[in-house]
């Protein structure tokens, strides 16, 4: 018995990790990447964000998470591999990069439609 269990279990494991889709599994990362949600500091569409307004030395200034729905891929991966003021360090894999990159290029094709 408890040899069956241990020959299926890898298995459950298997099909559990396939249950969702990839777009949801991609979502799910940005939302919640081990760490604060980019959406929070880039908004939900990755779209940029103004997160603060303060004043220093007495100018107005602001606390802005760039757009990063516009990017090229490599400067996407180059900038989650690096350190970014203003921004936590996530130590993202790289199929976990490529999923936040899908996610946030997922209507593009419906975009570039529309627009024609
Ligand atoms: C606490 C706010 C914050 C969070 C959370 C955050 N970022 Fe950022 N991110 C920033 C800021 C601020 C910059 C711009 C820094 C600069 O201008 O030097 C930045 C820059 C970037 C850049 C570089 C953009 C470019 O044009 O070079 C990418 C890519 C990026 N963030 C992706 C992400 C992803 C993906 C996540 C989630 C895993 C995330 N960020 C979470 C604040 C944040």
């Amino acid at each position: 018995m408890k040899f069956i269990f241990m020959l299926l279990f890898p298995f459950t494991l298997f099909s559990l990790s396939t249950f969702i889709t990839k777009s949801e599994y991609a979502q799910q990362l940005y939302k919640n990447p081990r760490g604060i949600a980019c959406g929070l500091c880039h908004g939900k569409q990755g779209e940029g964000k103004l997160i603060a307004k303060y004043k220093h030395k007495n100018k107005e200034k602001s606390f802005v998470g760039p757009a990063i729905n516009n990017i090229q891929y490599t400067v996407f991966y180059k900038a989650l591999n690096s350190r970014i003021k203003g921004m936590p360090r996530y130590y993202l894999t790289p199929k976990e990069v490529e999923a936040l990159y899908f996610y946030l290029h997922r209507n593009d094709q419906k975009k570039a439609k529309n627009a024609q």
